[in-house]
């Protein structure tokens, strides 16, 4: 989504942006643009691609400038919508990411004031109400604050002064990153892309606003009382990520699920205990006891994780857990028990939504623990505790490794509270004998993944296809559908397989594409029941499920899945789904891994 870059320094500033925001591309956005200082504010914007942008870029001298990539909120995609904005004497630019609540109400005025309007953004206020505070001669920093106290919203804010030699942030509800480089300074609302110049990081917090010029930088709140901001400890090297031989990053991190995992259960299983130990998750015995239920909370993928989470926490550990839809949490005044535990899972960190849900769980007295990829970001920082999934950087907009690591992060929980409850310990044993064998499991699929061509054919001919799945498998239906969704653009549904029967059903007709992932879980011979409801009817039925196992027979078109326990087969059985997804994207010769109007971090409400 949105991004921001900045930089003030002694280099030449419109090379090193254009890098920042090559950085942020793997977000989504839909057009990009700089603004450098070289005497007078220089900028240039378009729709489109970066590297395009860039390419018809005029020469910039400056060392100082900022700049942006968008993903539309308020106003089409067109060039003048695009970020920087400039009031109309060229003397303030900025960039921003968030939503003005009041921008409508600010437009008006300005429009009554008789200021020319350059977009439809709610963005664009800024410029025009700081150059006006600075007509009156307010000082560049009143101005701002002045400004600030007029907006209704979110904000991640750069602003760029023609007249003065430094810039101007401030953040409410949107990161902002400042980097601290050798006579230098970055800015970035991601503080992965700064962490190639400096590991010198401090991150706004919410409510505040940072001066910086080349040498030093003041952290402040938005009254101008200085605030003291602490380093921001990312504590691993996120490190570079390439596509080295793969043509997308979407197949690549498919392919990475083997070691990512390992590396989210390494160190963390005990096998001698049957137990796992996940330092961030550590809960006191007493609260232990007195836990009267887990609520887990997330968006897309993360929610998928999060439903899998809730079941393996009710079967392993025995207490009532239920997931949420983050977006969704705050619209009814949930009541929130803060004897509870909740648990916020994120790839990104950064999902408003997420980030909005825990604010409030926590504004209600309650502690919530951060699942979470990405370090230091805001959802991680917001919770304060929790653990890392450790997926690496994961580039595709199509979510895969965090997913499966997000399971694996959950299933560590699940039974470490399982552990420190009833669950037995040869149970224990079992499962961590059966976790330390999924990466090897995951490998060898991925070397041998079945009959995906032919599923790609039966569901890139349809006019949409229906995933089935019952237990812990109805949300690998569902992650499935949303990810064929997502980048094949092939309307999907996913339904528990039960429900098949009271409605969906009516979508059955001769060759309609049915995914069914039907590992021999127990439940099996009840999913079997709706897979011959479907054949009845004509479908053709694309099944999961586990190798050897007689239930082969039903499929028109099987891909079999190495075997395991019943409760960790989501984090064999999603692969066929991430592979259907990817090669259908790819026959219909969509963009795989920026896929149309999606972002890779969620950053509005
Ligand atoms: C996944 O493929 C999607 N692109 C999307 O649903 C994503 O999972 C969701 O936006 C949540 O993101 P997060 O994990 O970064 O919070």
């Amino acid at each position: 989504m949105c991004g921001i870059f900045g930089y003030i320094g002694h280099r030449n500033a419109s090379k090193l942006l254009v890098k920042g925001l090559l950085r942020l591309e793997y977000r989504g956005y839909d057009s990009s643009g700089v603004v450098v200082k070289n005497g007078q504010l220089q900028s240039y914007k378009d729709i489109g691609k970066i590297s395009e942008m860039a390419s018809s870029l005029p020469r910039m001298k400056g060392s100082m400038g900022i700049a942006h990539t968008r993903w539309a909120t308020h106003g089409g995609v067109t060039q003048d919508n695009a970020h920087p904005h400039l009031s109309n004497d060229g003397k303030v630019a900025i960039v921003h990411n968030g939503i003005l609540q009041n921008s409508d109400t600010l437009r008006k005025r300005l429009v009554k004031l008789g200021v020319k309007l350059n977009s439809e953004t709610d963005s664009e206020i800024f410029c025009h109400y700081i150059a006006m505070e600075l007509d009156r001669g307010k000082e560049p920093l009143e101005a701002l604050q002045n400004v600030l106290a007029l907006t209704r919203g979110t904000w991640g804010l750069c602003v760029l002064f023609e007249d003065y030699d430094f810039v101007l942030c401030a953040r409410n509800g949107s990161p902002l990153i400042i980097g601290r480089g050798k006579d230098e300074m970055f800015i970035s609302s991601d503080p992965h892309a700064i962490r190639e110049h400096t590991d010198q990081l401090v991150a706004l917090e919410d409510g505040q606003i940072a001066k910086l010029n080349s040498l030093d930088f003041q952290v402040m709140q938005t009254d101008g009382k200085e605030v003291k901001s602490n380093l921001l400890d990312l504590e691993e090297d996120w490190g570079e990520s390439e596509l080295g031989d793969y043509p997308h990053f979407m197949l690549k991190e498919i392919h990475e699920q083997s070691q990512s995992l390992q590396h989210c259960i390494s160190g963390r299983l005990r096998h001698a205990e049957g137990t796992s130990v996940l330092g961030g998750l550590q809960i006191r015995p007493q609260e232990l006891a007195q836990l009267p239920h887990v609520r887990l909370i997330g968006c897309g993928t993360a929610l998928h994780a999060a439903q899998i989470g809730q079941i393996l926490i009710e079967q392993w550990a025995r207490i009532p857990a239920v997931s949420h839809v983050a977006s969704e949490f705050n619209a009814n005044d949930p009541v929130i028990n803060p004897k509870a535990l909740h648990l916020a899972i994120s790839q990104s960190g950064e999902t408003a939504d997420t980030l909005s849900a825990v604010k409030e769980i926590q504004r209600k007295g309650a502690d919530v623990y951060g699942v979470v990829n990405v370090v230091g970001s805001s959802i991680a920082r917001q919770c304060g505790k929790g653990v890392y999934i450790h997926s690496g950087p994961e580039q595709s907009v199509a979510s895969t490794k965090a997913f499966t690591n997000m399971v694996g992060a959950l299933a560590l929980f699940a039974l470490q509270l399982g552990r420190s409850r009833h669950l037995s310990k040869t149970k224990g044993k079992s499962i961590t004998r059966e976790m330390r064998m999924l990466p090897d499991k995951i490998r060898s699929y991925l070397e041998n993944p079945g009959s995906i061509d032919e599923a790609v054919e039966l569901v890139t001919k349809a006019k949409s296809v229906l995933f089935l799945g019952r237990g812990i498998s109805s949300p690998v239906a569902s992650e499935g559908a949303l990810k064929l969704m997502e980048i094949a653009y092939i309307p999907c549904l996913a339904y528990p397989a039960g429900e098949m029967k009271h409605g969906p059903i009516a979508l059955i007709e001769q060759d309609y594409p049915v995914v069914v992932i039907a590992p021999n879980d127990g439940v099996q011979d009840r999913t079997l029941n709706a897979i011959h409801e479907c054949k009845a009817r004509g479908a053709k039925i694309i099944l999961i499920h586990e190798e050897g196992d007689p239930i082969s027979e039903v499929g028109d078109v099987c891909i079999s899945i190495p075997s395991t326990i019943p409760m960790l087969t989501p984090l064999l059985s999603v692969l066929p789904t991430q592979l259907i997804a990817y090669h259908a994207a790819l026959a219909l010769e969509n963009d795989v891994d920026r896929p149309r109007n999606l972002a890779k971090s969620v950053t509005v409400e």
